[in-house]
């Protein structure tokens, strides 16, 4: 097997199977052998002479050559007692006491079990407003996230991953203004993505200079009004000085909602790629585009679009399969889940494969090739859907979804782009769809050391023309880029762009390239350097707007006391 060193130290932490003394008693192997035979038991419901034992193989290898990662609460649970599968829930909250505290208890269960939850608040009634039965007032959304907050903080401790939550508030609800700064202190609210859910109407308002109207969530009364260019300015405000709130477009998620009979879609994910409806789970799955490169005799590379259609079609079979042997946390969940049958197959490894390709991150040819290969998964995708629906039948919903005309599917929708935040450590490749953060950095070792890790496509690169040093690694460290060291050629230095070295404008710019051909949303942070302004991020808002992104998050260098990635060092 191909998996790394590093991945080895994060699968023995989190993802095998301990005794009671917290020893390990899984080998890796064992791991991939136990996730390919309890998702391939699925196809026994459908077809009584299944091979399990074939399928249970070819999803082995699909895994262990890591061409394709589940996300990790499937690695974690699959043939386990607990056998939660999926990473993404929404949960509705009512305007009502009992309903807020149900919400939380079983957002609780959700991340025991390793997974994230969203939320819409705005039906919430705004602080200030009475409460019937007691004569009292309602103290507002943001002061129930914080006990919100507070059970994640609480369950963190005994799950098996950090709770995650994400927060939406609409930005016509009352409580807005305050929503907007809840965590404009760092230290605040902190298990919580906070996001405005923004609409069309509101994003020419603030264009055009115009007033917007307030509602009350209960009546739908106007309430008030206020200038949406004011409130534009306070979101592009929090999002410079630490990244939060960003911002959905609500609209945009709604048109691609595909059972829109079965209400609004209000919320998505805790990272923003997963718009659900409330109770829906999703479970998403990676490719590792770097695995579909084929080398050629002059030593380029090409892309195998056999090999990746081969992966694509295992891979929405396997991620069917999940939906069936997946146990929901709550029977609501499970019933609602099962309706429409939602998947996210997605990609990991897209900066690395450009720079094997010689294709800069920030470049036209890049943008195009990002289309390219997302819609031939999505259309490859769906086309395996539909012969899953062949023989398994179309999702429950399907005749009154927005493709009833159409031929039937399995499942009403096949693509997400994740973060792949653990998933590519495992598969030792770059996350998503982001540009490499830094090509070498300072790891602090378990014991104290350090040790420079180098990205292994820029050291075979050096290496192959004899450049490659530790001293020269050392100076990549301290610049953060290579962009200003003399002894890098500058056919190298124009492949071999960083996050930082990309204008936040084509970080817009690939987000939007990948969005247009995914059927859910892409997760995607615009990285800013610290100097950039608050213009700056207003007018990313424009674009990622004008370019039909369904959301955007963006962060400034240093605007947090503590962010998961500094250039020159990690943890
Ligand atoms: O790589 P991995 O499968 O671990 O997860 P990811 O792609 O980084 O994140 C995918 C989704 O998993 C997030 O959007 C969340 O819904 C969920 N997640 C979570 O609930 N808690 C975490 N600590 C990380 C991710």
């Amino acid at each position: 097997m191909k998996i790394g060193k590093n991945a080895i130290t994060v699968l023995e932490r989190r993802y095998l199977i301990k005794d009671e003394n917290g020893e390990v008693v899984e080998t890796v192997d064992e791991l991939f052998d136990r996730v390919a035979g309890a998702i391939a038991g699925a196809d026994s419901l459908y077809n009584t002479d299944a091979d399990r034992q074939a399928l249970a193989e070819e999803f082995r290898e699909l895994m262990t050559s890591l061409e394709f990662l589940p996300n990790s609460p499937t690695l974690m649970n699959a043939g386990r007692p607990l056998g939660q599968l999926s990473a993404c829930f929404v949960l509705p909250v009512e305007d009502s006491m009992e309903a807020i505290f149900e919400a939380i208890k079983q957002a609780a269960l959700i991340h025991k079990s390793g997974g994230g939850t969203g939320f819409s608040f705005s039906r919430l009634r705004a602080s200030g407003s009475t409460v019937k039965t007691t004569g009292g007032v309602a103290s507002g959304p943001v002061s129930f996230m914080r006990v919100f907050n507070m059970a994640t903080e609480a369950v963190k401790q005994g799950g098996t991953r950090r709770g995650a939550n994400m927060g939406i508030l609409r930005v016509d609800h009352p409580d807005i203004l305050a929503f907007i700064d809840c965590k404009k202190n760092n230290a605040d609210i902190t298990n919580f993505n906070i996001s405005v859910g923004i609409t069309e109407e509101f994003m020419e308002a603030a264009i055009a200079g115009r007033d917007y109207a307030l509602y009350d969530p209960r009546t739908r009364q106007e309430v008030g009004r206020l200038n949406a260019k004011e409130v534009f300015d306070r979101i592009v405000d929090g999002a410079w000085r630490n990244g939060e709130p960003g911002i959905i477009f609500l609209d945009r998620l709604n048109r691609d909602n595909v059972v829109p009979g079965q209400g609004q879609i209000e919320s998505t994910n805790p990272c923003g790629e997963q718009p659900l409806l409330p109770y829906e789970s999703c479970n998403l799955g990676s490719i590792n585009l770097v695995t579909v490169l084929r080398r050629m005799d002059d030593g380029s590379f090409v892309i195998d679009y056999d090999k990746l259609g081969r992966i694509v079609k295992l891979a929405v079979h396997f991620l069917d399969n999940v939906i069936d042997v997946n146990k929901y946390p709550l029977e609501i969940i499970d019933k609602t889940t099962k309706a429409t049958r939602k998947i996210g197959l997605g990609v990991m490894g897209w900066a690395d494969m450009l720079l094997r390709m010689g294709i800069p991150y920030n470049s036209e040819a890049a943008v195009e090739l990002a289309g390219r290969v997302m819609g031939f998964i999505t259309e490859t995708g769906r086309q395996e859907s539909r012969e899953l629906a062949r023989a398994r039948g179309s999702f429950p919903l399907f005749a009154e979804s927005i493709y009833a005309d159409g031929e039937p599917l399995r499942n009403a929708t096949v693509t997400t782009i994740a973060p792949t935040g653990t998933l590519s450590i495992l598969a030792g490749c770059s996350s998503g769809v982001e540009p490499v953060f830094a090509f070498a950095y300072i790891r602090n070792v378990m014991d104290g050391t350090e040790m420079i890790e180098v990205n292994p496509v820029l050291k075979e690169v050096l290496t192959e023309r004899g450049l490659y040093s530790d001293e020269l690694m050392k100076k990549v460290i301290e610049a953060g880029s290579l962009q200003h060291i003399d002894e890098i050629p500058d056919d190298i230095k124009r492949v071999f762009v960083c996050s930082h070295d990309i204008s936040p404008l084509y970080h817009v710019k690939m987000q939007a390239a990948f969005q247009q051909h995914t059927d859910n949303a892409v997760s995607k942070t615009v990285n800013f350097t610290h100097d950039a302004t608050r213009e700056d991020v207003a007018e990313v808002y424009l674009q990622a707007y004008r370019l039909g992104c369904k959301g955007v998050t963006i962060y400034r260098d240093g605007s947090r006391d503590s962010q998961v990635l500094n250039i020159g060092h990690v943890k």
